[in-house]
């Protein structure tokens, strides 16, 4: 539910009015829009233009020395007008109080300063109360957005594509979460297609059912491993000497399976359950928990046939030699034409993909859907987006492609990775290595193990969400798990510095948040760090506005500079008993944000390390 103290009802308290609300402005959770809506209604007054017009023209400020929020004059100009005459009398005419105590024109820009005893008084007590609800919206209509991630194929090894999709769709959907959504976090696995067949193959050559059990990803690896070991064998046979192929089997078992053959589908059954149980042990150290395992195995044939119809019956389908084709370079020439169906009748990845979605619409009605894939499926999440478009869902609006660029170089001592489980293993233990070497350090920490895990993952993750997703980039265990520099345990030593302040000082005998005197907050380093602080609901509404992570870790390691140049200047051991506590609520208002950004991310923020 909303906070009843929310920003507005602070300023209140403050005996300042509230600012009239601009549509789609949401001045109870975020400062800034309280500011936007403030100074939309001043200008108006002064400058008679329309309050949205204003509104839209104002942009948040890159370097505090040119204020806090900005608007280039021109952007409101009409025809003949000057803007930095407008500049310098709108400037004039602005009242200064405790919203804004500056307000300065240069050249054709008119620039805002936030008033200290805005960030201190009302931004401050609002964070701590609002403790991880801070950034958070509550939106009365709440839309459901499912978001498909991860999607590794069973038996098949889970590469850095993979790794990808889990680490970005993990933050996307807590971020629409924290933003009022309804997610529904889905796993669409590879479990169906002709490699079962192959793996049955293999499973009956090679198969231990013990083996399956204790390690049911490995096993079936291996068995992966040999059939195709033995599959390259024969190719390099005489086809006439050879008769049934590994192929010819495997085909012949997939359409048992495609058919519904119990006896075919029961050991394909085991080999996904298995799978499935040892992956949710693995994302939940991602802090990744599933509401749907879907996969390619789960689309209903009759959700298919009726896009099979609906194309043949507006034209769209042309057949050749049994197979069919939609042609899709009518509609844009770079999509050109795609196999739909084989001649065998069985279908294909492309074709159960669109039943799928299909289906999801059927059982989740959602407002969006996110597919999260590598940009190497750029072009075939086109092909299938526009043939939801042909079939004219009117859904079919509502899908986004959330790409990624490649990693090179992923590996570990063992060798090239295959499963996720040994990249988050291998963090992890070098990461407790290193905090070995340490002994001063290991003398301290309760739980080295757990928090070695959290640090190795934490490193991992911010390598991966740092740049642009768009972005390649090269795996590098060095670089990511120096303590030093804009990495992940960076981050996680910033937290644990907050939380033993926080735990160093007795905070019971500190009082209510009410009787803080948060006015002594006045040194340069501390209106730095309230007004990153401010900023945080609006970096979280341009993250997910561009499902852009980077946004939010670029802004994470700012907070973390911030909070460290205050260790310098503002003391709180020590200190007179007012000054410590003012200071100290600074420092955990920090932290709330701190760690509810780094648990958005997937990282486990450490209290010790
Ligand atoms: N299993 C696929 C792969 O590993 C990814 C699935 C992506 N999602 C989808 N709806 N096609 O390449």
């Amino acid at each position: 539910s909303p906070l009843k103290r929310n920003l507005t009802f602070r300023l209140q308290q403050e005996g300042i009015e509230i600012p009239k609300n601009v549509d789609g402005s949401r001045q109870g959770e975020n400062i800034i829009d309280l500011l936007r809506n403030y100074i939309s209604q001043e200008l108006s007054k002064i400058s008679h233009l329309h309050p949205n017009n204003i509104f839209s023209a104002i942009e948040r400020s890159k370097n505090v020395k040119n204020g806090d929020l900005l608007i280039p004059i021109p952007k409101l100009c009409s025809k003949g007008d000057n803007a930095r005459e407008l500049a310098i009398q709108w400037s004039k005419n602005f009242p200064r109080n405790q919203i804004l105590h500056e307000v300065k024109s240069n050249g054709h820009f008119l620039q805002f300063f936030i008033s200290p005893s805005l960030l201190s008084n009302v931004l401050l007590p609002y964070i701590l109360q609002s403790r991880d609800k801070y950034g958070s919206q509550f939106l009365e209509d709440r839309k459901t957005i499912l978001i498909e991630f991860s999607s590794p194929n069973i038996a098949k090894p889970f590469h850095a594509g993979h790794l990808r999709s889990t680490i970005i769709g993990g933050f996307l959907s807590n971020l629409y979460e924290k933003r009022g959504w309804n997610v529904v976090r889905m796993n669409y696995l590879g479990d169906w297609g002709i490699q079962f067949g192959l793996l049955a193959v293999a499973y009956r050559k090679y198969g231990n059912e013990q083996l399956l059990k204790e390690n049911p990803i490995n096993h079936l690896f291996e068995l992966y491993v040999s059939i195709n070991k033995d599959r390259d064998n024969e190719k390099m046979q005489d086809k006439l000497v050879l008769g049934r192929t590994i192929d010819d089997e495997a085909r012949e078992y997939f359409r048992k399976m495609e058919f519904g053959d119990p006896e075919a589908l029961s050991l394909w059954e085991k080999f996904r359950k298995l799978s499935i149980e040892s992956y949710v042990n693995t994302y939940r150290r991602l802090n990744i928990k599933y509401d749907v395992y879907s996969g390619e195995s789960e689309v209903s044939k009759n959700s298919i046939e009726i896009a099979l119809k609906s194309l043949l019956n507006k034209g769209c389908i042309y057949e050749n030699k049994g197979a069919k084709i939609v042609d899709l370079s009518k509609h844009n020439e770079k999509m050109g034409r795609v196999l739909i169906q084989k001649s065998d009748g069985t279908t294909l990845y492309l074709t159960r993909d669109i039943g799928a979605a299909i289906d999801r619409y059927t059982n989740y009605k959602f407002d969006r859907m996110i597919y999260v894939i590598a940009s190497q499926q750029d072009l075939y999440a086109r092909q299938l987006f526009e043939i939801l478009k042909l079939l004219q869902f009117p859904w079919a609006d509502n899908l986004s492609h959330v790409n990624f660029g490649m990693v090179q170089g992923m590996s570990t001592r063992k060798g090239n990775v295959i499963f996720l489980s040994d990249i988050l293993e291998e963090a992890k233990s070098r990461v407790l290595k290193i905090i070995r070497n340490d002994v001063n350090k290991l003398s301290k920490i309760e739980e080295p193990e757990n928090v070695a895990d959290s640090i190795g993952i934490s490193a991992v993750i911010i390598q991966d969400l740092q740049s642009k997703r768009i972005n390649n980039y090269k795996f590098q265990w060095e670089r990511i798990l120096s303590f030093e520099g804009d990495t992940g345990p960076y981050l996680q030593y910033a937290h644990s510095r907050l939380a033993s302040i926080e735990k160093n000082m007795d905070i019971s005998s500190f009082g209510k948040v009410q009787e803080i005197d948060f006015g002594l907050l006045r040194e340069p380093e501390a209106l730095e760090l309230m007004k990153i602080l401010a900023h945080y609901p609006d970096i979280l509404s341009k993250s997910l506005k561009n499902h852009e992570p980077s946004i939010v870790v670029t802004y994470l390691f700012k907070l973390a500079h911030a909070i460290s140049k205050c260790y310098d200047v503002l003391w709180v051991a020590g200190q007179p008993n007012d000054l410590a506590r003012s200071r100290l609520s600074l420092y955990l208002a920090a932290k709330i944000v701190l760690n509810d950004g780094m648990k958005l991310l997937g990282i486990t923020p450490v209290d010790r390390m």
